[in-house]
């Protein structure tokens, strides 16, 4: 048999394989609910499709710049002196393929293969599986319930051997927990005294639900800041996202950029500055998950679903639920199959305790969250953690 890279053996990402089952079990005509997915069930507002369709009769879409258009990059720079009211310089602005090839871009820009890059446990997957494959070492922080499963200073600080590097999220992704100004600011300047490199995974900024999000960007000219349309802005499918980073970092991640994609995707990148025009619309959609959220916060505990995060933002609700399984796999699978609720593991997330907790997103329809609130109410009084473990 002929080789194959050591490097590329990472573990699968369950949740797209999850995903990738129910959308063919649904297409087949099953009633499922999806709280699986990590993506808004509204697309992109219809002026920012209007604006896309129109391009697409204009557009010679030859390739941009390696690192994206001008015009997307002032307009992203203009983006963060509204929101934050932070200078950041358009030369900073990468534009990326998705906020995932930001993460793989920044994590070859800022590290060597050996070296040890922090993050807390329960942490989105792809932190993890993109170290692994460039020969870093991911270093996972439990990080509790009790403490907004978010990384400490004194936990980072207890470390046998001090990282270089830190992967935040903030909202994170499982959770939807959030640093506070005060705490991220804290977290922030223990990075740059400590010389470990902090990368932000900011993707759900303008997803929140009671104070906005910080960016590290508001203390720090060292942390890079990963962006994204995805979210927020509802195009996850578009493959458009983007790094601030610091100058010094800049040409390398140009470098790279014009080796590995020759260029972000150039209708997208037109595509993406309509999107700033329509936050009215986005807006609307951050308020139905704000609703669906009060929804599964006031449901999920007479299902007896009990120990939730206390969710700030993204659109995600992660529950432990060790009083009820230690197969979050086969508890989900009976969800799906007895229910027809798709919800996910916390295997993906949290390789020591994953078996323990959930994840559910909560970025569909009002009318949906209702219904499965309904069928997992009606469905846990037949979950029966003895008889599914004896
Ligand atoms: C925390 C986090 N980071 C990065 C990504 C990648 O998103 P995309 O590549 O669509 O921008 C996701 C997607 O779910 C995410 O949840």
């Amino acid at each position: 048999m002929l080789k194959l890279s050591s490097r590329s053996e990472i573990p699968v990402f369950r949740v797209l394989d999850i995903l990738r089952i129910v959308n063919e079990r649904a297409a087949a005509g099953e009633d499922i609910i999806h709280m699986e997915a990590g993506q808004p069930s509204t697309g992109a507002p219809q002026a920012v499709l209007d604006a896309a369709a129109e391009i697409m009769r204009q557009g010679n879409m030859g390739y941009t710049a390696a690192t994206g258009m001008p015009e997307l990059k002032n307009r992203i720079a203009a983006h963060y002196s509204d929101r934050y009211g932070v200078k950041v310089d358009p030369k900073q602005i990468v534009i990326t393929v998705g906020g995932s090839g930001g993460l793989m871009l920044s994590f070859l820009a800022c590290f060597d293969e050996g070296d040890r890059v922090a993050m807390a446990a329960p942490a989105y997957p792809a932190y993890r599986n993109i170290l692994l494959a460039l020969g870093c070492v991911p270093v996972e922080i439990e990080s509790t319930l009790a403490e907004n499963y978010q990384p400490t200073i004194a936990k980072l600080e207890a470390l046998k051997e001090k990282p270089q590097g830190l992967i935040i999220g903030n909202p994170s992704n499982p959770t939807g927990t959030m640093m506070d100004k005060k705490q991220l600011a804290e977290l922030t300047m223990w990075c740059q005294k400590n010389g470990v490199r902090l990368i932000a995974d900011e993707l759900y900024h303008g997803v929140t639900y009671g104070e906005p999000a910080d960016t590290v960007l508001s203390t720090s000219t060292e942390a890079v800041s990963v962006n994204s349309f995805s979210k927020y802005y509802a195009m996850t499918g578009w493959r458009i996202g983007w790094l601030v980073l610091p100058l010094d970092v800049v040409d390398r991640v140009k470098r790279l950029c014009e080796s590995l994609f020759v260029a972000p995707p150039t209708l997208a990148q037109h595509v993406a500055l309509h999107a700033f025009d329509h936050t009215d619309v986005l807006d609307t959609y951050v308020a139905r998950y704000k609703k669906n959220l009060e929804i599964l916060k006031a449901e999920l505990p007479k299902a007896g679903i009990t120990k939730l995060s206390k969710v700030e933002g993204a659109f995600y609700m992660y529950a432990d639920i060790s009083d009820l399984t230690d197969d979050s796999e086969a508890f989900c699978r009976a969800l799906l199959d007895q229910a027809g609720v798709a919800i996910t593991p916390g295997t993906d997330f949290d390789l020591t305790r994953g078996h323990q907790t959930v994840r559910m997103s909560f970025a569909g329809a009002t009318e949906d969250i209702t219904e499965a609130c309904r069928r997992i109410n009606a469905w846990m009084t037949k979950w029966n953690k003895k008889a599914q473990t004896a």
